[in-house]
């Protein structure tokens, strides 16, 4: 057997490993984050429960951390009470970010864990199966502890070789990214094995896990080592290790190869983590900004390697470099080793640890301006500026190109950190707090709205096409997360009103005009980040279904979560649909029932053909009764 389904088959509560199929797996541990968590805890609390079911479930809050009027603020009170009352972690703004932190404090060898955040899989670095979901299906999971998901096939990706100096772990995967494309990973387990993998730190582990997301992937795994051991080590939790590998004679479903050896640093184009060249094709292209951290690169070897890059150097004079540190444990270890005072004599911003520029909370780049980013995607807007460009690269090109005023690889050998500090970690337990309160008085401030819920299936529906969208439509297209919006994650109402504004900024009006009705898109509709409020956003419109020639993993979950149908049609019938013309679905119920296809007439011209709908037991009942909530209010369970 292989790693992923040895982890997988220890947890199987329900169905077998067979890729395709519904499977029910025991949960260890649930993450949030502050920016789906005030969703996913108005969920949890709709299902009146107690203690939750895992063994550790942790409320980040490290996305929207800026406090320019009562709103974050408002939430994070709100995460900090429901934390209490349910015994789950509480992370305080500060203390970094949620994939670093958990990476840190609790990964696990061997367990399962569920984030209501789409990178959640970094913790796969750790020898764990770590899986991003939505905030709805990570409330159930608090819940029961439980979490269903398509059973995933198992792509190997053989690791040889050793990379040459300045190539670093972004570089692999960027690669990958290259020649798999942000789909490739639909559906799947990217497990890594091979000799080069011991030239993979835990945290270079991290980066790739953490980006395997790009791919789409489920989530990626590596076996556990003594570089695993050395990591936990340093954490203070080397009793915590467990040797977790695949079988001599494991077999996969698909295998590709990486020489290592063969790698030079790279960089993704605007505007998708796919769009992958050498370095050396842009280099000398000039810069405004350079951003180093977020949750793919931000550990403590990513900033002393920046460090001592900028050691005795100064930013250049029209670059804005700013850094922000993964975590608190990791920038107390900056500011006692030097390394923070190296950054801030060249010229550095330092920020709070938390997500900042990656989520568009604050250093939104020069209009028309290029951005040298260390995180993980490169969506068109995502930064905060609609016209900026945002390239992708490692720490190590971003500190050396933020130096020199232009994209670079001009390397000199005294830039090399001899060698990544593995002294124990600093600490700071002050930033959590454990609490379990059963009565504890849940804070509810006036940016708290309710949960939309969706209504019982009916057998006929009928709408409007009220939006035609292309191929590769992400959830920030869907729901944008411009620092505006974020702080409004709690209130779906107001967050609508912006729904596809960069798309088509007539959206809102139309879809409330015609009391929703359908959208269409073309393939990989809702890529991109885990965002529930891309479904529940329409679900609050009365959007009844989604016709796409493909979807997203997460997305499509989020809109069953919400009693929203996510039809697969025919590339050749993308055509069919007409924005503004009027469609009827007729035999809803028994096509749902027996899974059968589902008939699309166009009412303006009389011509039909079929989507197809391919549900498990489970989604057929949460389709039924318009959504999860519904459905476990009223059938219980999970
Ligand atoms: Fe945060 Fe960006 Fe990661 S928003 S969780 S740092 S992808």
């Amino acid at each position: 057997m292989n790693l992923a389904y040895k982890i997988l088959n220890a947890h199987l509560k329900k169905g077998e490993l067979v890729p395709g199929t519904s499977i029910c797996i025991g949960i260890d541990q649930t993450l949030t984050q502050d920016s789906t968590g005030t969703m996913a805890y108005l969920q949890l609390e709709a299902m009146n429960v107690g203690h939750v079911a895992v063994e550790k479930a942790v409320a980040y809050i490290d996305h929207n951390m800026l406090q320019t009027g009562f709103e974050n603020m408002d939430d994070h009170e709100f995460i900090k009470s429901v934390a209490r009352k349910h015994g789950i972690t509480f992370s305080k703004p500060g203390n970094g970010v949620c994939h670093q932190l958990q990476l840190e404090n609790f990964s696990h060898p061997g367990k399962t864990l569920i984030g209501s955040d789409s990178h959640t899989p970094t913790c796969g670095a750790m020898g764990m199966i770590a899986i991003g979901a939505g905030g709805l299906d990570v409330a159930v999971a608090m819940a029961t502890g439980k979490y269903y998901v398509q059973c995933p096939s198992v792509l190997q990706v053989k690791l040889t070789g050793r990379k040459a100096p300045w190539v670093s772990a972004k570089d692999v995967i960027l690669k990958i990214l290259q020649e798999l494309s942000v789909k490739g990973g639909v559906n799947k387990i990217v497990e890594y094995t091979g000799e080069g993998l011991s030239d993979l730190s835990l945290t270079d582990r991290a980066t790739i896990c953490n980006m395997g997301a790009e791919l789409g992937a489920t989530t990626s795994v590596f076996p556990t080592d003594e570089n695993t051991l050395a990591y936990l080590k340093q954490q203070g939790r080397e009793d915590e290790h467990v040797e977790m590998k695949a079988d001599d004679d494991a077999t996969y479903d698909e295998t590709i190869e990486i020489d290592m050896s063969t790698l030079v640093p790279m960089v993704a184009q605007p505007h998708s983590p796919d769009n992958v060249v050498d370095v050396k094709e842009l280099e000398g292209m000039k810069i405004n900004q350079v951003v180093i951290g977020s949750c793919t690169n931000s550990s403590l070897p990513d900033m002393m390697r920046a460090a001592k890059i900028l050691k005795g150097r100064k930013v250049a004079e029209d670059v804005s470099l700013v850094i922000a540190p993964g975590s608190s444990s990791i920038l107390s270890m900056l500011a006692q080793n030097g390394a923070l005072a190296d950054m801030i004599h060249a010229g550095a911003r330092i920020l709070e640890c938390g997500c900042g520029p990656c989520i568009g909370m604050g250093q939104a780049p020069l209009s028309k301006g290029v951005s040298l980013r260390t995180i993980n995607r490169n969506f068109k807007g995502r930064s905060g500026t609609n016209d900026a460009s945002v390239y992708l690269v490692s720490p190590e090109v971003a500190a050396l190109s933020a130096v020199k005023g232009y994209l670079s690889q001009e390397f000199e050998d005294d830039m090399a950190l001899e060698e990544v500090p593995d002294t124990p970690f600093v600490k700071n337990p002050n930033f959590f707090i454990s609490e379990y309160i059963p009565d504890n008085e849940i804070y509810m401030g006036p940016n708290i709205k309710p949960v939309p819920r969706g209504d019982k299936l009916t057998d006929t529906v009928s709408g409007k096409v009220v939006l035609k969208v292309g191929d590769n439509i992400s959830t920030d297209h869907i729901v944008p997360s411009d620092s505006k919006l974020l702080p409004f994650r709690s209130n779906v109402p107001h967050l609508a009103k912006f729904s596809f504004s960069k798309v088509d900024p007539e959206f809102y009006n139309r879809a409330v005009k015609n009391n929703g009705g359908f959208i269409v898109g073309g393939d990989n509709y809702g890529q991109g980040s885990s965002r529930e409020h891309a479904a529940l956003v329409p679900n609050y419109l009365k959007i009844k279904a989604i016709f796409a020639i493909s979807f997203a993993r997460i997305h499509r979950s989020n809109l069953i979560n919400n009693g929203i149908l996510p039809l697969v049609i025919d590339a050749k019938d993308y055509d069919f649909f007409n924005d503004q013309d009027d469609y009827e679905l007729s035999d809803l119920l028994t096509a749902v029932e027996e899974g059968k296809d589902i008939v699309v007439t166009n009412k303006n011209t009389n011509e039909t053909i079929t989507a197809h709908l391919s549900l498990s037991a489970r989604e057929k009942v949460m389709i039924q009764y318009g959504g999860l909530l519904n459905a476990i209010k009223e059938l219980g369970g999970d």
